[in-house]
Parts: C-alpha cells; sequence; structure tokens
C-alpha cells in the first residue's frame, strides 16, 4: 500500500516511521514532513492546509491511504474532500472534528448525554462573560471557541483579569475568529491525565496510557506549551480507566450516534481526575504530540491494521498486541519557546544517537539545508526511549539527549519522573 501522512511534527514522523514497517506498505509519503521524516519516508513539498495540492498527489500517485495529523487540517474538512474524491483517508469527518474545533459544541454534547464536564456558559459577549465569570466565582476558566493553536486557554484569578482578558479575546480578537465566542467555565482542581482511544462509528479501542508534561519548565512551572515530553504508559489506575470507559468512552459512542455523528479516527479528551471521578476538559478529535511519539514505539503489531479497521467500522475485529516496555520521550525545544522561538541553529550529534539500541529520534521542527539539519520550529526533536522500567528509559533517554546539540536547546529534565501536577 502507498500511504500519505499529512502533516510536518515529531507525531507525524512516529506515524511514519510506524507505517513503514507494515508489511502492506510499499511507499510512505509525509507532506510537508521535516528533515527527519526523510529517513523512513519521501517528503511531499505540499503543506497540510492545500487541500487541492493533497488530493491531486494522492490521485495523481494513487494513494491508498492519508492518514491526518494536525487539527487544523481535519478542522477545515480534509477528510471530507478526500472521501468526496473517493479517496481512503484516516480521521473523523469537518462535523465531527467540530468536537475539537468548537468548544461550545463539545461542551453541549457533553452536557447532552451525561459526560462529566465542568460547569460552564456560553458567552457571545464581554459582559455575558463576566457575568459568568462573576457567578463561577475565581479562579474561573476562559476558553476562545475556536481553534487558537493551544493558546485559547486562560485561567483567570480575578473580575479585572477576567475583563481584560475577555476585552482581548472578544474585542481585539487575540485568538481571530476563534475568539467570537467563548466558553466561561468552573476551575477544576485535580490531576490532570488523558487517554488515546479509536472509535470507528459504534466501538471503541483503547490505546496504553500516555502522560504528557504540557509546562515549560521542570516540576510543571511555567507556561503551557504544546507538550515537552511523554511517557507510557502513565499512572493512570485500573480503576481510573475503567471510569473513562464507562463514564465518557461509552456515553460518547451512545452521544454520537443518537446525534448522528459519524466519528471515525482517534479520540484523546484532555482529561482532569478530580474527587468526583475523571471529568473531560477538552476532545482532540487526532492523536497527540508528543503522547504518540511514546506510544506508537510500543505497537508491535500492524498500525496499517488498525487504521482500516476504523475507518471500515471493524475495531471489533481487531486486537492489537503493546509491548510491556515503558516509554520515556523528551523533547529538545528552541530557546524562546512557545512564544518566539529561534530558528535556524545547526543540529548536531544525531548520527551518533542513531547508532543508539531502544532509542528513537523523531523530528519536529527541522529542515535540511546544504547537507545540514537546521532548526525550524518551537519543538525540534522528540527522543523517545524504552526499557523494562521507567528509571532506566528515562536514563536512556536523557543519555541520548545529552548527545544532541543545537544553540539555545532547552529541555526539561524531569520527564517521566513527576506524574503529577
Ligand atoms: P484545554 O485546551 O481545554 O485542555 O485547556 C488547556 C489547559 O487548561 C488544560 O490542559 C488545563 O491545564 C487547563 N484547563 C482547562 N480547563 C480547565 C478547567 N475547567 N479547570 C482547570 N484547568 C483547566
Ligand atoms: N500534547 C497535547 C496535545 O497534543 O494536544
Amino acid at each position: 500500500m502507498k500511504i500519505l501522512v499529512v502533516g510536518s511534527g515529531g507525531r507525524e514522523h512516529a506515524l511514519a516511521w510506524k507505517l513503514r514497517q507494515s508489511h502492506r506498505t510499499s511507499a510512505v509519503f509525509v507532506a510537508p514532513g521535516n528533515a527527519g521524516s526523510k529517513a523512513c519516508a519521501t517528503t511531499v513539498p505540499i503543506q497540510a492546509d492545500d487541500f487541492a495540492g493533497l488530493e491531486n498527489f494522492a490521485l495523481k500517485n494513487a494513494i491508498d491511504l492519508t492518514v491526518v495529523g494536525p487539527d487544523n487540517a481535519l478542522a477545515s474538512g480534509i477528510v471530507d474532500r478526500f472521501q468526496c474524491a473517493g479517496l481512503k483517508i484516516f480521521g473523523p469527518n469537518q462535523a465531527a472534528a467540530r468536537l475539537e474545533s468548537s468548544k461550545s459544541y463539545a461542551k453541549e454534547f457533553m452536557a447532552r448525554h451525561g459526560i462529566p464536564s465542568a460547569r460552564f456558559a456560553i458567552c457571545d459577549s464581554v459582559n455575558e462573560g463576566l457575568r459568568a465569570a462573576t457567578r463561577f466565582g475565581f479562579p474561573v476558566v476562559i476558553k476562545a471557541d475556536g481553534l487558537a493553536l493551544g493558546k485559547g486557554v486562560v485561567i483567570v484569578q480575578s473580575r479585572e483579569e477576567a475583563d481584560r482578558v475577555l476585552h482581548r479575546i472578544m474585542d481585539d480578537r487575540l485568538f481571530g475568529d476563534a475568539g467570537t465566542t467563548v466558553v466561561v467555565e468552573e476551575y477544576l482542581q485535580g490531576i490532570e491525565s488523558s487517554v488515546h482511544a479509536l472509535i470507528d462509528g459504534e466501538r471503541y479501542c483503547l490505546f496504553p496510557t500516555a502522560q504528557d508534561h504540557k509546562a515549560l519548565y521542570d516540576g510543571n512551572h511555567g507556561p503551557n506549551t504544546g507538550g515537552m515530553g511523554a511517557f507510557s504508559p502513565s499512572r493512570l489506575s485500573s480503576s481510573d480507566l475503567q471510569a473513562i470507559e464507562e463514564g465518557i468512552l461509552k456515553p460518547f459512542l451512545r452521544g454520537i450516534q443518537s446525534d448522528g455523528v459519524e466519528y471515525k479516527g482517534m479520540l484523546f479528551p484532555g482529561l482532569m481526575l478530580t474527587e468526583r471521578g475523571p471529568v473531560v476538559l477538552e476532545f482532540n478529535a487526532r492523536f497527540g504530540d508528543p503522547e504518540s511519539q511514546a506510544i506508537l514505539p510500543r505497537l508491535s503489531s500492524d498500525l496499517i491494521d488498525l487504521l482500516e479497521a476504523t475507518i471500515e467500522g471493524r475495531l471489533g475485529e481487531v486486537a492489537p498486541q503493546w509491548s510491556t516496555a515503558v516509554s520515556v520521550c523528551v523533547v529538545l525545544a528552541s530557546k524562546g519557546y512557545p512564544e518566539r522561538p529561534e530558528t535556524g541553529k545547526p543540529v548536531v550529534g544525531l548520527d551518533a544517537v542513531s547508532e543508539l539500541r531502544d532509542v528513537l529520534v523523531f523530528h519536529a521542527g527541522t529542515r535540511e539545508h546544504e547537507g545540514r539539519i537546521l532548526t525550524s520550529g518551537g519543538r525540534v526533536i522528540g527522543i523517545t526511549a524504552l526499557a523494562d522500567s521507567i528509571r532506566s528509559a528515562r536514563r536512556k533517554a536523557y543519555d541520548a539527549v545529552s548527545m544532541i546539540e543545537f544553540d539555545g536547546c532547552y529541555f526539561r529534565r524531569d520527564i517521566g519522573s513527576i506524574g503529577t501536577p
């Protein structure tokens, strides 16, 4: 089979790497990919939002399966477009992806179907927002309704701050149209976690757990990022998992069926484990990044079989095999990430790391220039190590990290050593 992966991050590199291993694969293409995807795939210089270009490429090259990484492409309807052209594609269609791309839609969906989430109000003006914030009390959470590059959620401590943030989002349009509507939400206390489950419209297939480290600095301090590292399995207990299956995944399936939403793809809910059990903070309609860089290396069976079964509504027929090895993924980021990452710095040491056993290098913001690899984004490289304990996976990952250098390279030193905020 010929496979096309859409996107350019570490997640897409990990997907391409895993898809390449299938005996069913004859070729893997990544559009646009990065300097690292070239090791396992052919990179194609078409951006993830150029749907016409991607569709032409897939038709011309008789692509058998396209796998979509980023949320924006799903939210803008890449799946619907490929399906209209008769192309097989993995990911939810535009209507289903609204569960990630519109927080108000997701909140109403959860309320309708008894899925636990924070108390909320959907607000179309600053005044409405302020009234709701005051009603819930402080701290309170203000969320731009639409996709905002992971920056659309602000926790505010006072009425003055809420006023300022609501004006910035709704009047100054800090996040553009994503902030026309906001969701104001009760602040929840607890331990953050997430799960990944494939959804074929009628069934789910739970992936092993993984824990992201979202904050920039050690000890979970500093601003939130896309994710500075992950480990798998996470410390979710089996009773937590059971509560997630019963209280979230099963009602989710009943909800999409009763609403007539055809959801086929990955569902990756962000959760807060509270005193009253797991509560959904948000739905993501895609693989997490860096979570996928920690989870996919633990899959010992075929990924194409799983993705096809999801698309074809046959998840009941597949039984993925997972390695018992533990994985730790450490992200190397550019100086200035997440606000203003410096780019264009040469990366050295990658060849030596590629020789290491049970260590994988997934590229994110890298590009090749005159035979050298240069940084080209905020998150540059993810190093995943596999071992029989989290301690040794951590040691292996950090040994490999110490072999890689670029000007301004920053990484957290506590990935995998703390599981709770
Ligand atoms: P979201 O994009 O909705 O997951 O929000 C991003 C981050 O904001 C989450 O990972 C949490 O750290 C935080 N957050 C979101 N909603 C809440 C909430 N209701 N209570 C506390 N923290 C929240
Ligand atoms: N690591 C969090 C995310 O992919 O949204």
